[in-house]
């Protein structure tokens, strides 16, 4: 059983507790900027960090299969450093919270039950350009699409099973890494 900490360690119920916690989120990193707009440096260092983090999760599939040691070989060999990384166990609510940008598409019961559906491994990467790097390495959504040498093309089996999540932005990355993580959490 993995750890929970989803929304700042609140057990989030419904799409719209989700929604709220992430614009709570979203208010406290636009104070922390506010508060910080007189150190010219803070703010460098603040607009390099983002630039250079991005999340991505080892997707249920992969953890069964027993992929998370392969996978984790590719992100390391890809010149990737590892800031933050945890097992959970998604409930079905926290999935939907996550993936509430998808939950009008036809695919989201499907999504969600699987991402729910056992445990996965959520990270925090840094590299420069990351959200870019991460992409490139995973290949495209559709494994049967991916590029040679990634990581979908290697160890995904379909669309809906896909191996690997990662942001498609820097502002999401920013947004999915406090989804999962607090401050303290990542090194
Ligand atoms: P991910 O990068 O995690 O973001 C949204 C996910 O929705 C995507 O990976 C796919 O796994 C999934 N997805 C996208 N399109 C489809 C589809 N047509 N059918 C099932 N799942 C899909």
């Amino acid at each position: 059983m993995g750890v929970k900490v989803v929304g700042g360690g609140s057990r989030i119920k419904t799409i719209e507790e989700a929604i709220h916690v992430l614009n709570g989120l979203l208010e406290k990193q636009e104070r922390f900027k506010r508060s910080k707009s007189n150190d010219i440096h803070a703010e460098e260092n603040m607009a390099e960090q983002v630039g250079n983090l991005t999340f991505g999760i080892i997707k249920p599939d992969a953890v069964r299969g027993g992929k998370v040691g392969s996978i984790l070989q590719r992100i390391t060999d890809g010149g990737f450093k590892i800031r933050g990384m945890k097992l959970i166990h998604l409930s079905k609510r926290e999935a939907e919270g996550f993936y509430a940008v998808h939950r009008e598409r036809p695919f989201f019961g499907e999504l969600t039950k699987f991402m729910s559906g056992g445990p996965c491994v959520v990270l925090a990467l840094e590299k420069a350009g990351a959200v870019k790097a991460w992409r490139d390495l995973m290949g495209a959504t559709d494994p049967a699409k991916a590029d040679e040498g990634t990581i979908r093309k290697e160890f995904a089996a379909s669309i809906g099973e896909n191996a690997v999540h990662g942001s498609d932005s820097e502002e999401n990355a920013q947004i999915e890494i406090a989804y999962f993580f607090s401050q303290l959490e990542l090194v």
